[in-house]
């Protein structure tokens, strides 16, 4: 035990000291020989589209799950083999409009991007694994079976998503991925939860609760109408919205329900400061085991990480610029 707590001290000390991340370094692991200039239009396939064969039952089948995830895989199902999902969110809830709404880390043209790099796991992902790692994170539950059908389903309707954009040439796509706030002011400025608390009584408890809790839709593995942001049903510490800011880049483009990039209701610093309020300790959120392994490597180790007793209160809340290189 004693062994265990110098070690952590150890590397307590080495994070506050010369370590941070380095986008430099990042592009370096994230290099796949390609390079494209190529402009490129972010453009949701028709629905009518889809053929009239297995591969568009498939493609349905996917996107049913994203959309409806917890009636499938969701903890309350029939069958308990099929329980895979921790809580009751759907793919949806954080991936909007079935995964087809700019900015909300979306899936168009995410077929292309796989494999890649992961600063998490420190190691190369299949898009399978990207799957996994919101099964076992912002689902708080377990992977899905490569060959099961499901996995096959997600994988096909992304790969609908994403047909004729170029492999290895969707990261200048707009619309990708989410829209972050000001990174300059996140350097000299910590997220204030205080503040946070405000916006989210005025802006998001109307929908998301009091206390976070959400409004559950009726009947059993029928999910929410309006999902948690805390408590036992909800992403687990190891999930990117655990992150204030990978959070508050999302709620600034996302939240309340309605806004957009184009047409944001909150300033970044509102978005940042309930990024920090919705994630603070006091509010319950279940643990990931093992999440102490997450981002072996310091220069490509996102700054906004946050475990208790590794990484400090500032990891969590801010000011992050002694973390960015
Ligand atoms: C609680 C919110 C949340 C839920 C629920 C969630 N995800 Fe995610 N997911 C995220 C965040 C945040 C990211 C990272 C976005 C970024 O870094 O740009 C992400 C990233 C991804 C990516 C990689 C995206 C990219 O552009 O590289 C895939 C694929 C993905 N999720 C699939 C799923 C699937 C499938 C489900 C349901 C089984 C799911 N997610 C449920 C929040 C969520
Ligand atoms: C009008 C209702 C409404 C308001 C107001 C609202 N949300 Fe949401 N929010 C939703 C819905 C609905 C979803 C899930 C989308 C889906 O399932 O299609 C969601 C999803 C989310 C998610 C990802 C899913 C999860 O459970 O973590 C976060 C985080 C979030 N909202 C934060 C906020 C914040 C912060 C505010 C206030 C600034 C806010 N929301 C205001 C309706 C709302």
């Amino acid at each position: 035990m004693k062994k265990i707590i110098a070690a952590v001290t150890l590397s307590a000390l080495c994070v506050s000291s010369s370590f941070a991340f380095d986008a430099k370094v990042l592009k370096e692991h994230s290099d796949t020989g390609y390079k494209s200039d190529a402009k490129l239009e972010y453009k949701i396939p028709d629905e009518k589209n889809i053929p009239n064969n297995e591969f568009g039952e498939l493609v349905k089948y996917g996107k049913e799950l994203i959309v409806h995830t917890s009636k499938y895989i969701g903890p309350e199902v029939e069958d308990p083999k099929m329980r895979y999902a921790g809580n009751n969110l759907n793919c949806q809830s954080c991936h909007l409009d079935a995964g087809t709404k700019p900015y909300s880390s979306s899936y168009i043209g995410i077929f292309a991007a796989f494999p890649q790099y992961g600063a998490r796991g420190n190691s190369i992902g299949t898009l399978a694994d990207r799957i996994n790692g919101c099964m076992e994170r912002s689902m708080n539950g377990k992977k899905l079976p490569l060959d099961s059908k499901e996995m096959k389903a997600m994988q096909t309707y992304m790969y609908w998503l994403s047909q004729g954009y170029p492999v290895g040439g969707v990261d200048k796509l707009e619309g990708r991925s989410l829209s972050p706030i000001d990174r300059k002011m996140i350097k000299t400025q910590a997220a204030d939860p205080v503040k946070g608390k405000v916006v989210y009584e005025q802006q998001c408890a109307s929908c998301h609760g009091a206390n976070g809790e959400g409004i559950k839709n009726d009947g059993r593995a029928n999910g929410y109408m309006y999902p948690p942001l805390w408590g036992k049903d909800t992403y687990n510490k190891g999930a990117g919205m655990y992150r204030v800011l990978k959070a508050a880049d999302f709620i600034k483009s996302n939240m309340p329900l309605g806004a957009t990039k184009e047409t944001p209701v909150l300033t970044d610093e509102e978005a940042y400061n309930v990024a920090a309020f919705i994630n603070m300790d006091s509010n319950f959120r279940p643990d990931k085991a093992d999440r102490i392994n997450d981002f072996p490597l310091e220069d490509v180790k996102a700054p906004d990480v946050y475990r208790p007793n590794i990484e400090t209160k500032e990891n969590q809340v801010g000011p992050f610029g002694k973390f960015i290189k």
